[in-house]
């Protein structure tokens, strides 16, 4: 997995820098390429002696080479690298990777970097938690690095909480599965819609229902993890994406969905259709609230949503795939059959509020994927991203077979 792989392994000055060199031989033994970048703090706490002579390579720290005056190029590392990792990060590295401080050679190397970039803070529990790393690691997050969460133990300063560096160990693997991830999504654009539909009666008051959309989102960060590039459509949820490779549209009814859906799925190789679409709205939004009359119970008249899925399946066209949802009280593999008929659906995931843990809001689901052939299968209870990778595997079975 590793093998082959050209590796920056970037150290700065905490006490962790030690636990580094662990690392620098474990990526050297998997048969990588390392080339550790120091700043100069870092080498008042571990020789470069030390991990030059692990790495095979001159460690490097300064933009120049101070004897021969060569310039160390961080544009030219930057594209040499197919990982970097920082390891240790201390809060004042994070914080001039969040904001752009090129003042030495680490994180302007980091700034030129096109591939994926791994960091694991250490520092003592205090500054974990102070606001401005919290904020810094968002940040890093939000630019689609891959924070590798600190332990909880005891720390250099003695105290026992969160901030010990991850073991060397532990990063090696986060590094092997990144690269043994399946990308069998790579230049497929995929479109899902996700959470619910809010539809407006008044300014204060609206009809919708319970859908948190963690169901589509973690089918957002599955299909983005495989290599596609995903366009998610949301209704209104509270939850934030951090990955590059999905854009996000906003929505709230379920007009403007529609609306959305038919502007981005043209190009799309797969629609996946998660979120609850209500079928209906009110006919008319009174533009003032809606005031308690004496006896009088005011009677809502209601019409028709469009039917998001059915719109796409009537015009999808051939090697297009279509995905839907079907979330059930009753009767529910005839229903789900019915759905894939009227709405001309490749596949449709079942999943009913007659099961524990499963449908709106909880972070589990347990479904059962049917084919258009009648076929099906039906998994165990487990968690929203799990069941979005069983999910997408069909989806991969499926376009192989196109
Ligand atoms: O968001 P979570 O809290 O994680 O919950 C996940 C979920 C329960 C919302 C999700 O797993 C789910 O079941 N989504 C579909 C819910 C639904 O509306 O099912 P349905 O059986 O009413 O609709 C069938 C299909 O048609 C769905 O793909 C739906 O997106 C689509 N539809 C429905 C009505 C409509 N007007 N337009 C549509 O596109």
């Amino acid at each position: 997995m590793l093998s082959g792989k050209h590796i920056i392994v970037g150290i700065t000055g905490g006490i962790a820098a030690y636990k580094t060199a662990t690392l620098v031989r474990l990526l050297i033994k998997a048969g990588a390429e390392v080339q550790v970048i120091m700043t100069p703090n870092a080498r008042e706490f571990i020789t470069p002696v030390t991990l030059s002579t692990l790495s095979g390579k001159p460690v490097i720290s300064e933009f120049f080479t101070a004897n021969t005056g060569q310039w160390n190029s961080h544009v030219d590392l930057g594209l040499w690298a197919d990982a970097m990792v920082v390891a240790p990060a201390t809060a004042s590295t994070i914080a001039k990777m969040a904001t752009g401080v090129a003042d030495n050679m680490l994180v302007t190397t980091y700034l030129s970097a096109k591939a994926p970039v791994f960091v694991a803070p250490a520092m003592d529990l205090d500054m974990m938690r102070h606001h401005s790393t919290v904020h810094n690691l968002e940040l890093l997050r939000s630019y689609g690095n891959h924070i590798i969460e600190p332990a909880t133990g005891e720390l250099a300063s003695h105290l026992m909480g969160k901030g010990r560096m991850e073991e060397p160990e532990n990063i090696l693997k986060v590094l092997q599965a990144f690269f043994d991830k399946k990308q069998d999504l790579e230049s497929r654009h995929i479109v899902i819609t996700a959470g619910p539909t809010v539809e407006r009666l008044d300014p204060v008051r609206f009809i919708s229902n319970f859908s948190s959309g963690k169901m589509g989102f973690a089918l957002a960060e599955e299909c983005a993890s495989r290599g596609a590039k995903v366009t998610l459509v949301s209704g209104p949820v509270s939850l934030k994406v951090n990955n590059p490779s999905i854009s996000r549209i906003d929505v709230e009814s379920a007009s403007q969905m529609h609306d959305a859906v038919m502007d981005v799925c043209g190009d799309a190789d797969v629609a996946i259709m998660c979120a609850a679409v209500a079928d209906y709205r009110p006919k008319s939004v009174a533009s003032r609230k809606i005031k308690r009359e004496h006896d009088d119970i005011p009677v809502i008249e209601l019409e028709k949503n469009p039917d998001i899925a059915k719109a796409v399946g009537q015009l999808k066209r051939r090697g297009q795939l279509l995905v839907g949802f079907a979330l059930e009280t009753d009767n529910e593999q005839s229903n789900a059959l019915e759905k894939i008929k009227k709405k001309n659906l490749d596949m449709i995931v079942l999943n009913s509020l007659r099961d524990k843990n499963a449908g709106f809001q909880v972070d589990t689901n347990k479904v059962t994927i049917m084919r258009r052939d009648g076929s099906s299968k039906a998994y165990a209870c487990k968690p929203k991203r799990e069941v979005a990778a069983d999910i997408v595997d069909e989806i991969v079975e499926l376009l192989k077979k196109d």
